[in-house]
């Protein structure tokens, strides 16, 4: 018993005293204890991935929680995975980083990879517990895998105090403005808010000046949209694109549910303009991803032919409730989508994707089910993607050779289905096609070759000069900049209506697949009819059956617009959704 004198028995020893004393709870429990985790948002930064929020569900002595309150909690620490090395994704190392404040899920992720810097804004807090007035915090990397949290001070803080408090935004940033393009605000993301709702438009974030911008304040009517993905592409016209894909549209006027909502199909895409907020749409081609499609992964590279490539996978169909298992490639300039094959992790949603070492993507956790108790294939939740192989890895190679595209991504290129695409518009084509294989246009008036014109297909109109231009910059909200925001947002929303005739059908309930716990927030648990189990993750909180709204003063206003203009989109184009599961 005594035998220390032999590591082995060391460790046998600490074994010992560690079941003992019982396993604790971890938010990075070991491979071997790690049951689930999901709604963590990372990035890269140098040599590091960082993820932030979300909650996880591990074994404690071999158990699961489930005879506990809850079989999920909070992960209370900021975690970062060294990427200079490769590893597996059984035995790679979790960092984890002291974390000032409660923590949220499904939060918006913003990175400045100039200063080394993070913010992470909006989201659900965890269990409804321990809300506060909206805020931003912000993550000063080290350079070493760790780094110091602090609440940022937006430079138009009473816009900001303003601001709806949501979650399920589609995120992305460019070098220096984040956005979040649609969300849903309900009682899991503001203390006491008293329904869900829908968030039209958009918010801007500008990460060197710190101001904030709420894109559709003076316009109405409005197309929403809840839980899209974006990407942001640098290497088309000249500010790059903002890619938005997926989602619902939901109305704002009434209470919205998940499984009526109409989807944005992934056949007819739109992207806009991150200065000039110009919006654009163009129909894709090849294997279109089934919709409707929720809290998917998007990720992407830029590749040596001056394209890019966007891999998109999972995410959930709130339609016809089912975790999706397939993931897809977008390749830019052609919108054209390639089927690849499905992850053996499984079927997942609410995970989040990162580009990595080159070529890779890594996924970052996932549920495939109300339940928090299934052990992930996905060893720690990891899996990785390579992009150029086409192939899913249990394993990270720091030493990737540099991202070409898929051989048959690469021919369709070669073999004259490029030339075959039919643009939208003359301006998207001047976007994605240099002059050189259309007839004669006027350069000044394309935004995507000044002053080069290359053999199709072209994007070599990478804007070096990224220089952001003032459009959201310099405080001069509610100036012009600011109404060419919502002029823009207005036509990106406008855009992407669909059929307004269509009556608004009721809308008794939320409800979302991610669901579990069996916490509510403040203003359910002062309401009786809040059906038991009800999710502290998505939307089946009994928020939305309330029958007597709770008296605080902070009480949602919103809940009850009286725009008579809103309308209610009727399904259209299911026909470009041709794969129905
Ligand atoms: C995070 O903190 C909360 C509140 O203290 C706690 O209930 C929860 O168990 C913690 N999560 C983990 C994974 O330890
Ligand atoms: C932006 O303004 C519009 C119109 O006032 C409002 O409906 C929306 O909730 C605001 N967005 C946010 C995030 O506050
Ligand atoms: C071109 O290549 C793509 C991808 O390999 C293929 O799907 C398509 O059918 C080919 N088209 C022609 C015209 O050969
Ligand atoms: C694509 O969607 C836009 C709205 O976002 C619409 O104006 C356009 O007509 C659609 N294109 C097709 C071919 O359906």
């Amino acid at each position: 018993m005594r035998s220390y004198h032999t590591a082995s028995s060391l460790l046998a020893l600490l074994g010992g005293f560690q079941y003992a004393l019982g396993e604790e709870l971890s938010d990075a429990p070991p491979a071997k204890d790690f049951l689930r985790r999901a709604g963590a948002s990372p990035t890269l930064i140098g040599n590091y991935v960082y993820f932030d929020g979300g909650e996880i569900s591990q074994l404690l002595d071999g158990k699961t929680l489930k005879e506990s309150k809850r079989s999920s909690n909070a992960v209370n620490s900021t975690i970062s995975i060294d990427m200079s090395k490769s590893w597996t994704a059984s035995e790679v190392t979790l960092r984890t980083i002291e974390r000032p404040w409660p923590s949220k899920s499904n939060q918006a992720l913003w990175t400045d990879q100039e200063t080394g810097t993070f913010w992470v804004w909006g989201g659900k807090w965890i269990g409804g517990k321990n809300m506060v007035p909206n805020e931003i915090w912000k993550f000063t990397t080290d350079g070493n895998g760790g780094g110091r949290w602090a609440k940022e001070i937006p430079a138009n803080p009473g816009l900001f105090n303003d601001l709806e408090q949501y979650e399920h935004g589609a995120w992305a940033n460019t070098a220096t403005t984040g956005f979040s393009i649609g969300g849903m605000a309900s009682g899991w993301t503001k203390k006491y808010r008293g329904g869900n709702q829908v968030i039209p438009g958009m918010v801007a974030f500008n990460m060197k000046t710190k101001v904030f911008q709420n894109g559709t304040t003076a316009f109405s009517p409005f197309d929403t949209l809840a839980a899209a993905s974006a990407q942001f592409v640098p290497t088309f016209g000249a500010n790059g694109l903002v890619m938005v894909f997926g989602g619902l549209a939901l109305p704002v006027a009434s209470e919205p549910k998940w499984e009526t909502g109409i989807p944005y199909d992934l056949r007819n895409l739109t992207f806009f303009d991150p200065e000039t907020k110009d919006a654009y749409w163009q129909i894709a081609s090849g294997t279109i991803p089934p919709s409707p499609r929720s809290q998917f992964c998007v990720a992407g590279f830029e590749n040596s032919d001056g394209g890019y490539e966007i891999l998109l996978s999972g995410g959930y169909n709130h339609r016809d409730k089912y975790y999706y298992g397939d993931s897809y490639i977008l390749s830019l300039p052609g919108f054209v989508w390639t089927r690849v094959p499905d992850s053996p992790a499984g079927n997942r949603a609410y995970h989040h994707c990162v580009s990595v070492g080159k070529r890779q993507v890594l996924s970052i956790g996932g549920t495939k089910g109300p339940g928090w108790d299934d052990a992930d294939l996905a060893p720690q939740g990891l899996t990785l993607f390579d992009m150029t192989d086409l192939k899913w890895k249990d394993s990270y190679d720091a030493d990737a050779a540099a991202y070409e595209r898929a051989p048959d991504i690469k021919t369709w290129y070669t073999n004259g289905s490029f030339d075959a695409v039919e643009w939208s518009s003359d301006s998207v084509q001047r976007l994605f096609v240099t002059k050189s294989t259309t007839d004669s246009q006027d350069p000044a008036q394309d935004p995507g070759s000044s002053t080069t014109s290359t053999p199709s297909p072209s994007a070599s109109v990478k804007p070096e000069s990224s220089t952001p231009v003032a459009a959201i910059a310099g405080g001069v909200v509610g100036g012009v900049a600011g109404i060419a925001l919502i002029g823009a947002v207005a036509w990106l929303l406008l855009r992407r209506r669909r059929n307004r005739n269509a009556t608004p059908g009721p809308f008794p309930g939320s409800e979302d697949a991610y669901s579990d716990g069996h916490y509510a927030p403040e203003v359910v648990k002062a309401n009786p009819t809040v059906t038991p189990g009800a999710s502290p993750l998505g939307f089946k909180t009994g928020v939305v059956e309330l029958t007597s709204q709770p008296s605080h003063a902070e009480l949602d206003v919103g809940a009850t617009p009286t725009n008579p203009l809103l309308h209610y989109s009727a399904p259209v184009e299911m026909d470009a959704t041709p794969i129905r599961y």
